[in-house]
């Protein structure tokens, strides 16, 4: 069976949006995909799509729809209104990737090194957990608010500041993201 986890190509990737399947070509291919609305549709909350006998399967057995509340209206109620924009409006998701684009040439123009993503979220890798630490406060004084990774969700070695940008950044925003990690960086010896 194929099972997808499209948390971070929703809205993203693919035709308008339509997220990995749609990026890959496989619509018709997969028995479960599920998703998340806490990424590029900024809510909460997700889903999963597969044969009616595992949605059953799944209402009847998951932890989240046994035991906790439900979402209160007004959650469903952003979420579909967030899908009806990215739908809508398909002008965001190429804004999305026009800065995509020009923030990672950015970063990398200086020096920097991004990793092999290819998607909006940008690694610029450190090495060293301190280091990593230490470039994010540079980066919140300078006022850009970014988060470290550090071990163990990566390699001890493998430190980095994940970055993603949205389709609301304008180039001012991120030229001023930019020239923030030039100068963060030279003060720590990065580039
Ligand atoms: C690949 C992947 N799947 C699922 C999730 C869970 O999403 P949520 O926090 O909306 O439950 C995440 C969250 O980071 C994720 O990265």
């Amino acid at each position: 069976m194929t099972y997808i986890d499209d948390a971070h190509g929703d809205g993203v990737l693919g035709e308008a949006g339509r997220g990995i399947t749609s990026h890959f070509h496989i619509e018709n291919r997969v028995d479960v995909e599920m998703g998340t609305f806490s990424k590029a549709f900024g809510c909460v909350g997700g889903y999963v799509v597969g044969s009616k006998t595992l949605c059953t399967y799944l209402q009847n057995k998951v932890r989240s729809y046994l035991l906790s509340g439900s979402q209160p209206p007004a959650v469903p109620g952003a979420c579909i209104a967030a899908i009806q924009l990215v739908q809508r409006t398909p002008g965001l998701v190429k804004k999305l990737w026009d800065n995509t684009r020009y923030f990672k040439k950015g970063l990398k123009d200086l020096g920097f090194d991004t990793g092999n993503s290819e998607t909006p979220i940008t690694p610029v890798m450190v090495g060293e957990s301190g280091k990593a630490h230490k470039l994010a406060d540079s980066m919140f004084k300078l006022g850009v608010f970014v988060l470290p990774i550090v071990y163990p969700m990566v390699a001890k070695d493998k430190a980095r500041i994940r970055t993603i940008v949205t389709s609301a950044h304008t180039r001012r925003d991120l030229d001023q993201a930019i020239s923030a990690f030039e100068k963060a960086g030279k003060e720590l010896s990065l580039i």
